[in-house]
């Protein structure tokens, strides 16, 4: 296979990931999951019984129960970019000009990154408990359309309030729940959504920062190398400009750690972007994730052309408007980042 293919294939797998990730992410019944068991359904027979209990054990451990390991490979890998960044792009940045500050501002980046890390795993994000149960109950009104009052937690065995939900994974219910979140190890709820939104917010302009001054520097590279102006003799003697492919070949050559590097950050960015723009979309609107996915279903269960006769003399509000629970966005923004207590509700 000649370079080209492979590096055909290399943006092709890239980009499947890419589209699979943003469409399924966060999504309960994702079809990883389905296809993950259709695998090893089918891989049975062929495999030991002991293979099936440690890898069902290993992926159950995983996803299913609370564990450090994504916290561990998110350090690990910002530790390997860094460690590039600093050991090879930025002395080749400072013999290409670059000016120290815009080289500092990776280092920044990733020490504000860090401080919205750390507060998204160490906030309680809001666990419904048997004490704060009376307050958290009058926080948000039920809507009888997503959230039903009187309705309690099996497990907790507390009633649930409005916009809550259980939390397999931590095993606990949680206020105005969002997700269960591998990378930080923590659910995002209603006291940390605003940290997980700059958290999302400054991992896209680090990888964004670094992409931009590799890029830069690689580009640079080219330039001085005078490629672009060079020409081979193809088989048939005759002279041919070194076009792009050229280029890129010879960067793959020179700098393959500098190239790979800047290909996962360019994959990091743009995945991570669609993210944090989802969730700054979910955020304006003041809906979370569970409720987004829930209605969604709701949607297409009761106001399907043949289910919608059985609802038209129900006293329920017009819920083909998706967001009727938007005040406006910055209200929206500001129950965010300033979250309700349910102190402040009685008092007014
Ligand atoms: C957000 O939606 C909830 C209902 O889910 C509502 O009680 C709350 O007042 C809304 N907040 C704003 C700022 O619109
Ligand atoms: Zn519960
Ligand atoms: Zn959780």
């Amino acid at each position: 296979m000649d370079f080209l293919t492979l590096f055909a294939i290399y943006v092709a797998v890239v980009l499947t990931c890419i589209l699979l990730v943003c469409k399924y992410s966060g999504q309960q019944q994702n079809p990883f999951d389905t296809l993950l068991s259709y695998v090893s359904k089918k891989l049975a027979p062929f495999t030991p019984q002991w293979l099936q209990k440690v890898s069902h054990w290993t992926l159950h451990r995983l996803f299913h129960q609370r564990n450090n390991s994504f916290i561990c490979l998110h350090i690990l890998l910002e530790g390997a970019v860094y460690a590039e960044f600093t050991y090879e792009v930025f002395g080749f940045c400072r013999e290409m000009d670059t000016t120290v500050t815009s080289l500092s501002v990776p280092y920044v980046l990733l020490v504000i990154k860090t401080i919205f890390f750390y507060l998204c795993i160490k906030t309680d994000p809001g666990t419904v408990t048997k004490k704060k149960l009376s307050n958290q109950l009058h926080i948000y009104s039920y809507d009888r359309r997503l959230f039903h009052p009187g309705v309690s937690c099996p497990t907790c065995q507390l009633v649930k309030p409005a916009r809550s939900k259980h939390c397999r994974v931590c095993n606990r219910c949680v206020q105005r729940f969002d997700h269960h979140c591998v990378w930080v190890n923590n659910c995002i709820g209603a006291r940390n959504t605003r940290y997980f939104l700059l958290y999302l917010l400054s991992v896209c302009a680090m990888a964004g920062d670094i992409a931009l001054l590799t890029g830069d520097m690689l580009l640079h590279a080219v330039l001085r190398s005078g490629l672009l102006r060079a020409s081979y003799i193809d088989e048939h003697g005759q002279q041919q400009p070194a076009g792009p492919l050229f280029v890129v070949q010879h960067l793959f050559m020179t700098f393959p750690r500098i190239v790979f590097m800047l290909g996962f950050l360019i994959f990091i960015f743009f995945l991570l972007a669609g993210y944090a723009l989802f969730h700054s979309y979910l955020a304006l609107i003041n809906q979370t994730s569970n409720e987004w996915y829930k209605s969604r279903g709701y949607f297409f269960q009761h106001c399907h052309p043949t289910a919608a006769a059985d609802h038209l003399s129900s006293p329920i509000p017009d819920h083909s408007k998706r967001h009727y629970y938007s005040r406006g966005a910055l209200r929206n923004l500001g129950e965010i980042f300033f979250p309700l207590r349910g102190i402040q509700k009685k008092s007014n």
